[in-house]
């Protein structure tokens, strides 16, 4: 596949090239392997993929869908917030459709077809400029030494003052959240919590996406739970009470290594470490040093709750 050949590329560039950091441009398929549609787990889909990838000026972004059934439309924050397709900033109905990130900043995609974008058929990227202050992509292998810069750990409050609940505003919330911080192997997240009416489950991706929490890595069910990332790749979490994942009580976020290199002298012994994922789409564990890129910052639009989205899944199907 593209990808194999650009990762036998990408550590051959690394290895001729080790002591220059490495900022190369790079192609991501919007979704991966899902392509570019009205993703069947609802809004998340897209944020997911957002929350674990990280964008540099020059990446072009590929959405992959097939001509007539979808389009890509690059709007403004508000119509992105809205699903407003009247006078998008630039429109593109071939697929698939390139469009290369030529700034830094907050760029919103939706697609303009009936219903598709409420649906969740809409992603949300903060661009960062390239330099040697910026981590290689995610998808890159584990580079040479070249450091986010060095810190003392961090505990994070998850959500800080709201804590860890039902986002009232919807399931943006803790993307928001997550939304320009970095975590770093050592790093600590804090849920706070009732006990009783909250817990908190270490799931894997497939199990976050499809909001199925019939099995799950670990539960914690008293309040305040401290979680110390010690290794690192991505880490999904969410509740196990019932519908509270759908109305979006999650988490998604992605955990590097501060000094750049790889952590095989501490290997993980906890299935905490690295939660397994049955997901082709997800590179399981990334070792190198990259900066986290959840969701740009957003008031969280109101969100497509399930009944709505049952409701209209069979739309969904009869469109598709
Ligand atoms: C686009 O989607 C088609 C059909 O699913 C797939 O065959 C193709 O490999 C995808 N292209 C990319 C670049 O992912
Ligand atoms: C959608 O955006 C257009 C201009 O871009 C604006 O005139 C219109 O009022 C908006 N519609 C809604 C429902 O907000
Ligand atoms: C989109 O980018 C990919 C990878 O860079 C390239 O192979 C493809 O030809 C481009 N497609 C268009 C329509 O520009
Ligand atoms: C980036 O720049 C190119 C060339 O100037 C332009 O065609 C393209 O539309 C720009 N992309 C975006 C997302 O604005
Ligand atoms: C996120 O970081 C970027 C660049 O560091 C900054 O321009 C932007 O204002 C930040 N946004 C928030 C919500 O902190
Ligand atoms: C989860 O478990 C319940 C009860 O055992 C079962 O009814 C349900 O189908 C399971 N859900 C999934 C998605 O496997
Ligand atoms: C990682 O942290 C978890 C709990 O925070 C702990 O159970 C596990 O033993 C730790 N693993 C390592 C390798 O330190």
């Amino acid at each position: 596949m593209a990808r194999i050949a650009f990762i036998s590329l990408a550590i051959l560039a690394i290895a001729v090239t080790s002591l220059v950091p490495c900022s190369m441009a790079e192609t991501l398929v919007v979704g991966d392997g899902l392509g570019w549609l009205v993703p069947p787990g609802g809004d998340l889909a897209y944020a997911t993929w957002a929350a674990i990838n990280t964008f540099t000026v020059g990446d072009v972004l590929l959405f992959n869908f097939t001509t007539g059934q979808q389009d890509v439309a690059r709007v403004t924050k508000e119509a992105y917030l809205t699903c407003n397709s009247t006078n998008p900033i630039s429109l593109k109905t071939t697929g698939p459709a390139n469009f290369t990130l030529n700034t830094t900043g907050e760029y919103f995609f939706i697609s303009t077809m009936d219903a598709h974008c409420p649906l969740g058929q809409r992603l949300a990227i903060y661009v960062t400029a390239p330099g040697p202050h910026h981590a290689p992509h995610p998808h890159h292998p584990p580079a040479a030494p070249s450091p986010v810069s060095p810190r003392a750990p961090v505990t994070y409050t998850v959500g800080d003052g709201l804590g860890w609940l039902v986002p009232p505003g919807g399931p943006l919330a803790y993307m928001t959240w997550a939304y320009n911080k970095t975590f770093i192997v050592e790093d600590t997240l804090a849920f706070n919590f009732v006990d009783g009416l909250q817990d908190v489950a270490l799931v894997t991706k497939e199990a976050y996406e499809t909001c199925n929490t019939n099995s799950t890595i670990q539960v914690w069910s008293t309040s305040p739970v401290k979680i110390l990332l010690n290794s690192t790749g991505d880490y999904f979490f969410t509740s196990t009470y019932p519908r509270h994942c759908i109305l979006g009580q999650q988490l998604a976020i992605r955990v590097v290594s501060s000094s750049g290199t790889t952590d095989h002298g501490s290997a993980p012994t906890s299935s905490i470490a690295h939660p397994p994922s049955s997901s082709s789409t997800s590179s399981p564990v990334t070792e190198g040093p990259v900066a986290g890129s959840p969701l740009p910052a957003s008031s969280a639009p109101s969100r497509v709750l399930a009944g709505f989205f049952i409701t209209f899944l069979s739309i969904f199907i009869a469109v598709f």
